[in-house]
């Protein structure tokens, strides 16, 4: 692919419809290679508008407003950064020829519906997932989760975060888990999936990468798997190389590339595993880089915001690790506009650590509002190192 000059009548345009932490990141990767940035979200001085060239503001669920975007601003590729958007508008660019949708917009619409990529992988594909049941009352939810069992979760079709999310451990669960599924999800009157409890021994990130290789095509790369630990349906720990049996990691990289194989197209996608010793189980995948997945920005020559500004525009990619590391989460901890982060600097001192402060204008106790990045070896001295650098930061309302 050829790459324009950015501003000008040749510029190579990339859309971001999404434009947090994660798009700031790919942004600015894209800008090393003089493409033009187009950062869209629903409210003003997203994160990656702070690195882009232009910036709009719209509603992403509403199609004809997507649409209208696109025949303003001709993008030559679409990145999709949030789950929430309108996929049938997706498709409609991509069926047109106007824009390319990355990975692509059948990936996008099946990946945003738990129920579409859980039927894809465990029915279609055959993938090895929990067991699962799908409902839309209370009475249903019942049955369901009589037929998977406890403990099980709930969790809204659309929605992610761990939005709407419950553990259930009884039947005196059931009434709450519906309630906060339907607080919790995308859409008024939510389906739900009731998931069976898999005990494993660690989860995991598998980043994996659908990139152009030469003249053979595509084709699918690995990153080392990055584990992780969730907090309230949150990250708030990620390290990187993951240790696991060489039977789970050959397990692991088949569950992806079938996944991966089916959903098509180019870019980075997280695919999401359990691991208890040598067994796999997929849970999600998203076609695009991970938060978990911000740790290759210490660990890896090319981290997967690269890789996925190289994939999207034909360029080969290496997923190669260069040292062990680990990303701890920073907090708003506070509400307020506007705040101020006192201990960066003390934070900067602790051995090979850097910080990321994303730039979000309102804070929120639980909002994610920065990251921490060690590396260090063991991977235990590097999750010392992420997690004290944090400690050291207080946000302040300003
Ligand atoms: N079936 C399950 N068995 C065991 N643990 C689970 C199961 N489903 C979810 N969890 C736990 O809850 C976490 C969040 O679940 P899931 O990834 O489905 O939610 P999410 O809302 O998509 O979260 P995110 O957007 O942060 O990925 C998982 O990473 C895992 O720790
Ligand atoms: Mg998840």
């Amino acid at each position: 692919m050829k790459i324009g000059t950015a501003l000008t009548r040749s510029a190579t345009r990339v859309m971001l419809l999404g434009s947090g932490e994660l798009g700031k990141e790919v942004a600015i990767a894209l800008q090393r290679y003089g493409v033009e940035v187009v950062a869209v979200d629903r409210y003003p001085n997203a994160p990656a508008q702070h690195v882009a060239h232009c910036a709009h503001m719209i509603d992403m669920t509403d199609g004809e407003a997507v649409k209208r975007l696109v025949e303003m601003e001709k993008p030559d590729i679409i990145v999709p950064e949030l789950e929430a958007i309108a996929t049938e508008a997706l498709a409609e660019i991509e069926q047109g020829g106007r824009a390319e949708v990355i990975p692509t917009a059948r990936a996008v619409c099946l990946t945003m519906n738990r129920e579409g990529i859980r039927r894809l992988a465990a029915e279609e594909l055959g993938l090895p997932t929990s067991p699962y049941a799908f409902a839309d009352s209370l009475d249903s939810l019942k049955s369901a989760v009589q037929a998977v069992g406890y403990p099980c979760f709930v969790k809204p079709v659309m929605s992610s975060s761990g939005k709407g999310q419950s553990l259930l451990r009884g039947d005196a669960d059931l009434e709450k888990a519906w309630e906060h599924a339907q607080s919790g999800g995308r859409v008024k009157d939510t389906k739900v999936i009731v998931e069976g409890k898999i005990e494993f021994d660690f989860e995991i990130t598998l980043l994996t990468v659908r990139a152009c290789n030469g003249d053979a095509g595509v084709a699918t790369y690995f990153c080392e798997p990055i584990g992780h630990r969730q907090e309230l349906g949150d990250y708030v720990e990620s390290w990187q190389p993951q240790p696991m049996s060489g039977t789970a990691i050959a397990e692991a990289r088949r569950i992806a590339k079938v996944v991966t194989d089916n959903l098509g197209g180019r870019g980075v996608f997280g695919v999401e595993l359990f691991v208890k010793g040598d067994r796999v189980w997929f849970s999600e995948i998203s076609p695009r880089p991970h938060d978990t997945g911000m740790v290759t920005m210490i660990t890896q020559a090319q981290n997967e915001f690269e890789l996925h500004a190289r994939a999207m525009l034909g360029f080969p990619v290496s997923t190669a690790l260069r040292n062990p590391g680990a990303s701890a989460v920073i907090y708003g901890q506070v509400e307020g506009e506007g705040i101020v982060f006192d201990g960066v600097g003390e934070a900067l001192t602790v051995p090979e650590t850097e910080i990321r402060l994303f730039g979000k204008p309102i804070s929120h106790p639980r909002r994610r509002l920065g990251v921490a990045l060690a590396a260090g070896n063991p991977i235990e001295e590097a999750r010392n190192r992420a997690t004290t650098a944090v400690g050291l930061i207080k946000p302040l309302v300003g």
